[in-house]
């Protein structure tokens, strides 16, 4: 595993880095976003998204158009028709905790270069936990409402928005002929228990919270579906305008209640950070009581003419930042840890909880990361310990309340096999996971490994792709990757499978035949040892030449002071990490038995050396006069094994003569047929590469 920003990456590795983080970060963006069923919490998102932006400024130049980081959000849903915003709707930056207030402060006073005595007005709004939309007012009527989308690009819900109670219809005469208005729609917490038990009795999906429920109902294709739905909306502030609204954001925002835009009632205008900051506190004060979710306060510069000059940085206004409130705590009992394992093997322990009520959720599972995370709070079996939710979908395990530790409790032993298939679970140095190695056998992995081995550059049979690979697996037509192998003797159970025929059943058997001789390199790479990846098969297959030398180098390294473990290590490109995950794998006997099963149904190829391209190839050569650098038969041997053919005499024939002091005759007729001449220091650095 790699360092967490890429320090240990060189620019090949991280530019594929970037590539697989980016499309990570885009598939939760869209669980998030378009799908409103979050994947992971919010706190790995953020570690996704810094990884990213980590490596990202390390290597500048393989920042691109359409990274995460350029962008906010997720591309519109299908569905929906597109509409490009007029101005950008960004995102917001954030503060933790007073510190970052007051430094928001100052980096704007700096920023404009204002003196310590110049009043720094700001507006503090709650945060309204919904989903932002844009409003289209053109001569006083809404003509387009959309969605945030990736922040250029949203949805059209125009039909949809129409039906929010709380937009005025038309504006009044003084609203500017063009206004976009911009807020947040949302559900209070009354309607969308109502809606919930009604969806619960007509046996319809139950919401996760406000929110989930407020973007599922703006996002209905349906509009009478989301007009049943009691959505609202705070205004929050605008994008296009034809005319100024105000000089400050706090007048605009009477201007936009005066045409008839709710916002938010705790909004209060502030004269500097320390009454922000109070806001802040009365804003936490009553959230509970809100009939609203809000997960934060937003600041903003009050002069709209100071915001103009603060600008954006990439995603998020200078002009603004949003205060987040700390997670959400509760008190209960841990019943048990269990051990989760994931698609690539790594062992995830798992708090299970007497049911409680954090934040409005109840919650019973909570992670606990990894082993030292256990160890470090000394969590325990039958503990009483404080959980934590913060807009998070996975909450976590925060403390133990040492003093209610039942008498007796154990510590917790942390598993050091699978708890799925039973094959060892090891844990590298310097790595805070710790793994199922049993990566083909293991049913948790199985099917990912599976995949993995007829990939493209694995094993490559045409018409087995993941995806029959996959329902194979499910339907016990393929255990392991042998079983490939014998899929022949299952022709007529495949036929009888719905997409299969005769024919294509027999191309597969035909396409499977063809894989039986397969390359040593390949071979290797198909077995998806952790870190083994082409370039590692590669190697090692260049180095150790055939599967039979590679396995006993491979057992024989499981000696940490075996020859074979120092050869191992010392090769350009493995070192210990690579080398740890190797021998893990050739030391678990499933593995072997993986191995040894593919090695009666294949045939695979020891490693060929590509030919070495030679410059003198085919070419006829004649040495004459006296050679100081070596014998004259050396020369012959050395030209002949790169290809050449070594002649005695000088003829049209002859493509080079490498002629030594006292040179004659031959010489002169090389020179007579217009032959290339060189001597022997030009031969050497043509025939050593230069
Ligand atoms: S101002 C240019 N004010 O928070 C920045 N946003 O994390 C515009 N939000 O996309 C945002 N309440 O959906 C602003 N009072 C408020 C808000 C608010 C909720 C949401 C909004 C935005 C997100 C940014």
């Amino acid at each position: 595993m790699s360092k967490a920003g890429g320090e240990d990456l060189d620019k090949k590795t991280a530019a594929k880095e970037l590539i697989r983080l980016a499309a990570e970060i885009e598939r939760h963006n869209r669980a998030y976003y378009v799908e409103d069923a979050p994947i992971i919490s919010d706190a790995e998102y953020d570690a996704l998204f810094q990884r990213l932006a980590a490596i990202e400024a390390r290597f500048p130049d393989l920042v691109t158009p359409d990274s995460p980081t350029q962008r906010v959000g997720a591309a519109p849903a299908a569905g929906f028709a597109k509409v490009r915003h007029r101005a950008p709707m960004l995102s917001l930056g954030n503060a933790f905790d007073e510190a970052d207030v007051r430094d928001f402060v100052s980096r704007v006073r700096r920023f404009l270069g204002l003196e310590e005595n110049v009043p720094v007005a700001l507006v503090a709004e709650p945060k309204i936990d919904g989903l932002s939309a844009s409003l289209v007012y053109e001569r006083g009527r809404l003509t387009q409402g959309a969605t945030r989308g990736d922040g250029s690009v949203g949805e059209d819900v125009t039909a949809n928005l129409r039906t929010v109670a709380d937009l005025p219809k038309t504006l009044a005469k003084d609203a500017p002929e063009v206004l976009e208005v911009r807020g947040e729609v949302y559900m209070t917490k009354g309607d969308f228990q109502s809606l919930n038990q009604r969806q619960e009795a007509a046996g319809q999906k139950v919401f996760a919270n406000p929110r989930n429920a407020a973007a599922g109902s703006v996002r209905q294709l349906d509009v009478s579906i989301t007009a049943g739905r009691p959505l609202r909306f705070f205004a929050y502030g605008w994008g296009e305008v034809s005319a100024p609204l105000a000089d400050t954001h706090w007048a605009a925002m009477q201007r936009l209640r005066g045409w008839g835009f709710s916002s938010n009632p705790l909004a209060q205008r502030c004269t500097d950070a320390e009454g922000a900051l109070a806001a802040y506190t009365g804003v936490a004060d009553r959230r509970a009581r809100l009939d609203y979710d809000i997960d934060g306060v937003v600041y903003k510069i009050d002069r709209l003419d100071w915001q103009a000059r603060l600008g954006f940085v990439s995603r998020a206004p200078r002009w603004a930042v949003a205060h987040k409130f700390p997670a959400e705590r509760a008190t209960t009992l841990l019943e048990d840890i269990t051990i989760q394992v994931g698609r690539t093997g790594s062992l995830t322990p798992v708090a299970n909880l007497a049911p409680v009520t954090v934040g409005g959720v109840v919650v019973s599972r909570a992670t606990l990361h990894n082993e030292d995370e256990i160890a470090r709070k000394d969590i325990r079996k039958g503990d009483t310990v404080v959980i934590q939710r913060a807009g998070d979908v996975i909450p976590q395990v925060v403390e133990v309340d040492q003093s209610k530790r039942r008498k007796g409790a154990r510590r917790f032993k942390f598993p050091t096999t699978c708890p799925v298939c039973g094959s060892d679970a090891v844990r590298e140095e310097g790595e805070a996971v710790r793994r199922c190695v049993g990566g083909l056998v293991c049913p948790a992995q199985a099917v990912e490994r599976l995949k993995h081995f007829v990939s493209r550059d694995a094993f490559d049979i045409e018409g087995l792709g993941g995806k029959h690979v996959a329902a194979f697996r499910a339907d016990g037509l393929i255990r392991s990757p042998a079983d490939i192998f014998r899929l022949r003797d299952k022709a007529s159970e495949i036929e009888a499978r719905d997409g299969w025929g005769a024919q294509s059943v027999a191309k597969l058997v035909a396409a499977i035949e063809e894989r039986r001789r397969i390359a040593l390199e390949r071979f290797i790479y198909a077995l998806g040892i952790r870190q083994v990846g082409q370039a590692t098969a590669r190697l090692l297959a260049r180095i150790y030449g055939t599967l039979a030398y590679w396995r006993r180098a491979m057992d024989a390294a499981q000696d940490p002071d075996s020859d074979a473990y120092r050869e191992l290590v010392a090769i350009d490109g493995i070192g210990p990490s690579v080398a740890a995950d190797m021998i893990a794998f050739i030391a678990e006997d499933h593995n072997r038995d993986v191995l040894d099963a593919l090695e009666d149904e294949l045939d695979v190829a020891d490693f060929v050396p590509p030919e070495a391209a030679s410059p003198v190839a085919d070419k006829t050569v004649v040495f004459t006069g006296t050679l100081e650098r070596m014998t004259r038969s050396e020369a012959k041997a050395r030209a002949e094994a790169l290809g050449a053919k070594v002649a005695g005499s000088v003829s049209a024939k002859t493509d080079i003569v490498v002629a030594g002091p006292g040179a004659g005759s031959k010489l002169k007729k090389a020179q007579e047929l217009g032959v290339e001449v060189m001597d022997e220091e030009a031969w050497l650095a043509m025939i050593d590469g230069g």
